[in-house]
């Protein structure tokens, strides 16, 4: 089976974001709520399924696999998972294999990763402040994501960093943010929040556009928009003051569905052809119910023939309409 992955829009699907976990360390408020109900271990895909469907997808024409979670690096034995995925970097079939983590667990793993053909790492990061960052959080450490940060760097890693932009909260930090990325040659993309499950709060006070954030960095720096691309959905911008790159991720301000280019799996081998929609395909019974691939196949095209044209994240009577949350998928 060699056929690439189209859909019924003509676009390309070439990037994976294969999820290895629901679970997380933390349990950052625009993310999750205090009491989260994980799916129980025994529905997780083994890491030996996880490789099957990653090399399905490969051979399907995806270039580029993020493992996400929850947090992707709490998954036991996650390193092995990636030692095997980087076969396919070094037949030449995948151009990246990455993941985006919130750090918390880097330092015991960047060095890994590196060996495993990882040559870049996405890392959340929405404060500098460590009193800040535990109430975002609601668990973390600033300290241990900062050693986090610098073993990936120690370890060659090019690093960039997420922060989602909340109300109240990124319009004073962000020019920190920015002088902190940009002086250690790291990357830094803002996203604006999406409402995906009950997190325990009012998403409209969380939500800042990026529209109203960009006009705030530009009180302070210099941007030159760009046409440079990372394969995701970001927009960029160079600072001048400092050389840096500047991502905007734009879901509810201005949608970037039309050049979608990427589907999800869950940690259980539910395929997700959009973000925000609940369009999906269960895959594991494929996977399980034959050593060959073909039901595997047939499972895939079936979903991305109807990948649906944009996302409809709304808000219905103060709460999010899909109650799946972003940890459930990862982003
Ligand atoms: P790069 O490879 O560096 O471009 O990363 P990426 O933006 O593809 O991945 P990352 O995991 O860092 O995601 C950043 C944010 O973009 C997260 O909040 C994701 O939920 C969001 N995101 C990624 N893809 C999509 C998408 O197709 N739709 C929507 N609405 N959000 C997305
Ligand atoms: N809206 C936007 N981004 C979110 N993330 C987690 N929850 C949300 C949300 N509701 C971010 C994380 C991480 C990335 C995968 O998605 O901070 O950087
Ligand atoms: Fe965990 Fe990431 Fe969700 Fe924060 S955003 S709770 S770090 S999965």
């Amino acid at each position: 089976m060699s056929c690439a992955l189209t859909d019924g829009f003509g676009r390309r699907i070439t990037y994976l974001r294969l999820s290895v976990t629901d679970r997380c360390d933390l349990r950052c408020v625009y993310c999750m709520s205090e009491d989260m109900t994980f799916v129980p271990r025994r529905d997780l895909l083994s890491l030996e399924e996880l490789d099957r469907l990653a090399a399905a997808f490969v051979a399907r024409g995806v270039t580029k696999i993020r493992i996400t979670g929850g947090e992707p690096l709490v998954r036991k034995g996650i390193m092995t998972l990636f030692g095997s995925l980087s076969r396919h970097l070094a037949d030449g079939r995948l151009q990246e294999l990455t993941l985006t983590t919130n750090g918390t667990l880097l330092a015991t793993h960047a060095e890994a990763l590196a060996a495993s053909g990882v040559r870049r790492v996405n890392v959340s990061l929405d404060t500098l402040d460590p009193s800040r960052f535990r109430t975002i959080t609601r668990r973390g450490t600033l300290g241990v994501v900062m050693d986090g940060l610098r073993a990936a760097r120690e370890a060659g890693l090019r690093v960039k960093l997420n922060t989602v932009a909340l109300k109240g909260i990124t319009e004073t930090e962000i020019h920190d943010l920015i002088a902190f990325a940009h002086g250690n040659d790291m990357d830094l993309t803002l996203i604006e929040t999406m409402p995906l499950g009950d997190v325990g709060a009012d998403r409209t006070d969380q939500y800042l556009p990026l529209t109203t954030l960009r006009r705030i960095i530009e009180s302070r720096w210099t941007l030159a928009d760009t046409a440079e691309r990372s394969g995701g959905p970001a927009r960029y911008a160079r600072i001048r003051e400092t050389g840096g790159r500047i991502g905007f991720i734009t879901p509810m301000s201005h949608s970037f569905c039309e050049s979608c280019n990427r589907v999800r799996v869950s940690a259980t081998g539910t395929l997700y052809t959009c973000l925000g929609r609940e369009d999906r395909t269960d895959l594991r019974a494929a996977l399980r119910g034959s050593e060959a691939d073909e039901a595997l196949h047939a499972a895939i095209d079936g979903a991305i023939r109807t990948k649906p044209r944009g996302h409809d994240f709304r808000i219905e009577r103060g709460r999010p309409a899909l109650a799946r949350h972003m940890s459930a998928l990862g982003g």
